[in-house]
């Protein structure tokens, strides 16, 4: 009976599982139910008892053995499979598909970039506002109707606080801050109780600007605008300031650049007037810089706002203000650099 066993355990020992059948082909010789294993376990009873021991022992080598055998079998077919033999090290990576800037962020940047060439840095604002400084500092008179220009977020709670309505306070915090020379932009989020649609949305982008200085004229404006049009919309633009009303502006103007689409000759984009509505700016109202404790005998100054998803429609030629606000990966992903 051991000699039997013994020839076994030689059996196996010699045994090279080069192919997936022969491993199974040895599992099955030994490990299945009906396996060399279980006869062996069956005869058993049958050893005498001085020789039960020994027997016992063998069995367990044995059974150790196949199992070792074939699980080095298995370990060496994953490796293989794992590391295929035909693999070209020339051959270029696998792509990675790379993020992108919102297109949304890709306007701002730019406008930021060209105004930052006329010295003007970044402040930020901030979203949650007060009444003062989002109305009253800007010269909105507390029952001025002007003030539902603007359909405001409210604070239930607190009807002092809202969301920011558009980034003009920026301005009040930042001349209450600086003194003048003063060149800022105020970029950020804005809020208005509006129907959403593919026109409008109740969350948008405005980038104010603001000039403080000594003898700052309408000219100045004037001429910073056309530069910043040039710049942004091209060469050839041209712009046209129709006279218009802010609360925190006099006089105030609202501009448009030629059509960047038809190139002023009329289209579907610019209703065909040639024009496109881009900002409003003006001359900062005396009152602002009194709130501001800035003297309006001695000081003058500029500001301007314009939002960023218009001006960003009209650059990508997006038709549907809601797409900035999705993050559909298919609309987004038209805006890799
Ligand atoms: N705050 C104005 C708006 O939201 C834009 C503006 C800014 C006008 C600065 C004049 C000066 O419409």
């Amino acid at each position: 009976m051991i000699e039997k066993l013994k020839d076994f355990i030689d059996e196996v020992q010699q045994f090279t599982a080069d192919t997936k059948e022969k491993a199974e082909e040895l599992r099955l010789k030994f490990l299945s139910r009906k396996g060399i294993l279980n006869e062996i376990f069956a005869e058993f009873k049958n050893v005498a008892p001085t020789e039960k021991r020994e027997y016992g022992q063998r069995i367990n080598a044995l059974k150790q053995l196949v199992e070792k055998k074939i699980n080095e079998a298995q370990e060496k077919f994953e490796e293989q499979a794992s590391k295929p033999n035909d693999l070209d090290i020339t051959l270029p990576g696998p792509n990675y598909s790379l993020g992108s800037h919102h297109p949304i962020t890709n306007v701002l940047n730019e406008i930021i970039e060209i105004f930052s060439r006329l010295g003007f840095t970044v402040a930020e604002g901030q979203e949650i506002e007060d009444d003062y400084h989002n109305f009253t500092a800007l010269n909105f008179a507390p029952e001025h109707p002007a003030r539902d220009m603007q359909d405001t977020f409210f604070i239930e709670t607190n009807p002092d606080i809202l969301l920011r309505t558009h980034t003009s306070g920026g301005q009040v915090r930042v001349m209450e801050k600086q003194k003048p020379p003063i060149r800022v932009l105020v970029p950020g989020r804005v809020f208005r109780n509006e129907a959403v649609s593919a026109r409008s949305h109740c969350i948008f982008h405005q980038v104010e600007g603001l000039y403080v200085d000594k003898n700052v004229s309408f000219a100045d404006l004037k001429q910073t605008l056309m530069y910043f049009a040039k710049e942004f919309y091209g060469e050839k633009t041209e712009i046209r300031l129709r006279p218009s009303y802010f609360p925190f502006t006099e006089p105030s103007a609202e501009m448009d650049v030629s059509c960047s689409i038809c190139g002023g000759k009329g289209c579907g984009i610019c209703k065909n007037t040639g024009w496109l509505e881009v900002l409003g700016c003006g001359m900062v109202h005396p009152n602002v810089l009194r709130n501001c404790g800035i003297d309006p005998e001695v000081y003058s100054g500029f500001a301007f706002g314009m939002g960023i998803e218009r001006t960003a429609m009209l650059r990508y030629g997006v038709t549907d203000i809601r797409m900035f606000f999705e993050n559909d990966m298919k609309f987004l992903s038209r805006f890799k650099l």
